[in-house]
């Protein structure tokens, strides 16, 4: 018996929880989830060795500051409307707006803070 198929307002499925780095796991797409957070301040350096990483801005902005062992690369700028892919084992910190709203597309599992012992650190939470 398939999964029955349903529509997922943005917006109502934000309304639904205010933590922030906590993501909300809408459903999966073949190997991989697509997730939804809100994002503010800075969060920790990490990466994440097998996982690409989609982040698209929805609200607010998004820095995604990246670097290759000690040598910083050029962050990302991002506006609402704005994604950008981050590849497996690039080492990267999203830095955020008050209350930045992203939705975010990864293999299943994976944790938010990769490699990173943190306490936020979590595969994702089922949005309920
Ligand atoms: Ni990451």
């Amino acid at each position: 018996m398939p999964a029955p198929i349903r529509k997922i307002n943005l917006d109502a499925a934000f309304d639904r929880f205010s933590a922030h780095w906590q993501p909300r796991v809408l459903g999966a797409v073949n190997d991989a989830e697509v997730k939804i957070a809100r994002l503010s301040g800075p969060f920790v350096w990490h990466r994440h060795a097998d996982a690409d990483e989609l982040f698209l801005v929805l609200q607010g902005r998004l820095r995604i500051e990246l670097r290759d062992g000690t040598a910083a690369l050029p962050p990302v700028e991002l506006a609402p409307g704005e994604l950008v892919i981050v590849p497996r084992g690039v080492e990267h910190r999203p830095v955020a707006a008050a209350d930045c709203r992203v939705l975010l597309l990864e293999p299943a599992g994976t944790v938010n803070t990769g490699d990173t012992a943190d306490a936020r650190a979590t595969p994702g939470i089922p949005l309920d």
